[in-house]
């Protein structure tokens, strides 16, 4: 069967490097259209041999939804963030359904749902797997954190429509990527930029959080001494994945879907303290640095320094400082 993939953010980092496995691996019988907002991009798509199809950004929902319709697997690489737009890309997957084709809803969520606020906050070292009840978990509290929040909504229109989603959390991503646009991630890189404008590698508060949290059971002494670790990936790993989900989607494999639809992606574990004096390794032998300490900022300075008025304290403790 031929299937119709239709792939948002394909600009992006994560998008662009998703895209280009795709068109590596050349899956049979498929063919790729991408959502993208301005000429340049279409061009850049066309010559990939991909349809690019212009649309007005994630606020245009209603090209969205149809868009949507018109494609049997949608890859989303856009905002993790923005419901509307991933739940108009739902809801057109579910008037696919309705005409008797399969409907598959890849979603890019991110780790930082799971993160905890161990400094102006509450930590919470309890560890999360991809087999655990993790929509339940979810569900407890989606609007304690947006992303959450858009990870339930899916699961739950894609249950209510007929739609298979899937829930990708990647998480800290490091690499060059391969796509057609962006090819830097967000969170080192950020600290990077943050670092040489300071002239000294930053650390968002010591970069080991703190450790006294009881819930949802006592913590043991191994995990009381668990820095603030993230898992990482890289980037070409993380294409990898998304590869691989939609061959077994196109080799009418059964995947687990909807609210066992949970896909955490590692290949180990650093410190935001580990990744902070790397930069400052670097920075200090490529003559940027005059130290080799990375220097603690507070939240409020750390949030000041980032200078985007989307991002609080207690969203940038999450995305540079939990676990
Ligand atoms: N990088 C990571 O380590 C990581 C890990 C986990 C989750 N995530 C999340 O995954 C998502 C994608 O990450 P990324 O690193 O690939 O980001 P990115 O490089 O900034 O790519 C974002 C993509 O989404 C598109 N986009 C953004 N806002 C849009 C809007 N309002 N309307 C239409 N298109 C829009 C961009 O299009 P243009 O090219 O037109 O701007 C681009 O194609 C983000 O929500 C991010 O938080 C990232």
């Amino acid at each position: 069967m031929a299937f119709k993939v239709l792939i948002t953010g394909a600009t992006g980092y994560i998008g662009g490097a998703v895209l280009t496995q795709f068109l590596a691996t050349r899956h049979p019988g498929i063919s790729i259209s991408a959502l993208v907002r301005s000429e340049k991009q279409e061009e850049l798509l066309r010559d990939l041999g991909v349809t690019p199809i212009r649309f007005q950004g994630l606020d245009d929902v209603v090209v969205i939804r149809a868009q949507a319709a018109l494609h049997d697997v949608v890859v989303s690489c856009t905002s993790t963030m923005d419901k509307a737009s991933c739940i108009a890309l739902v809801e057109g997957l579910g008037e696919r359904r309705q005409q008797g084709r399969p409907a598959y809803y890849i979603h890019t969520s991110g780790t930082s749902n799971f993160g905890d606020h161990p400094i102006t906050g509450s930590p919470d070292t309890h560890i999360l797997r991809d087999v655990d009840d993790v929509f339940g978990w979810e569900q407890k509290d989606p609007s304690a954190w947006s992303v959450r929040e858009v990870d339930v909504a899916v699961t739950v229109t894609g249950e209510q429509l007929g739609v298979k989603t899937f829930i990708v959390n990647p998480p800290i991503i490091y690499g060059i990527g391969n796509g057609p646009g962006n090819k830097l991630s967000i969170q080192i890189p950020t600290l990077t930029k943050l670092s040489l404008a300071t002239n000294q590698a930053v650390v968002f508060a010591d970069g080991k959080g703190v450790s006294s949290c009881t819930w949802p059971q006592p913590v043991t002494t191994q995990i009381v001494n668990v820095l603030q670790l993230w898992s990482v990936t890289h980037i070409s790993d993380v294409a990898r994945f998304y590869d691989m989900l939609l061959g077994q989607i196109i080799d009418g494999k059964s995947v687990a879907s909807g609210k066992s639809g949970y896909y955490f992606l590692d290949a180990g574990e650093v410190s935001w303290l580990q990744i902070s004096q790397a930069i400052a390794h670097v920075g200090k032998s490529r003559g940027h640095f005059e130290s080799e300490e990375p220097k603690a900022l507070n939240p409020d300075e750390f949030t000041a320094l980032l200078g985007k008025p989307s991002l609080n304290a207690y969203k940038t403790e999450v995305i540079w400082a939990s676990k």
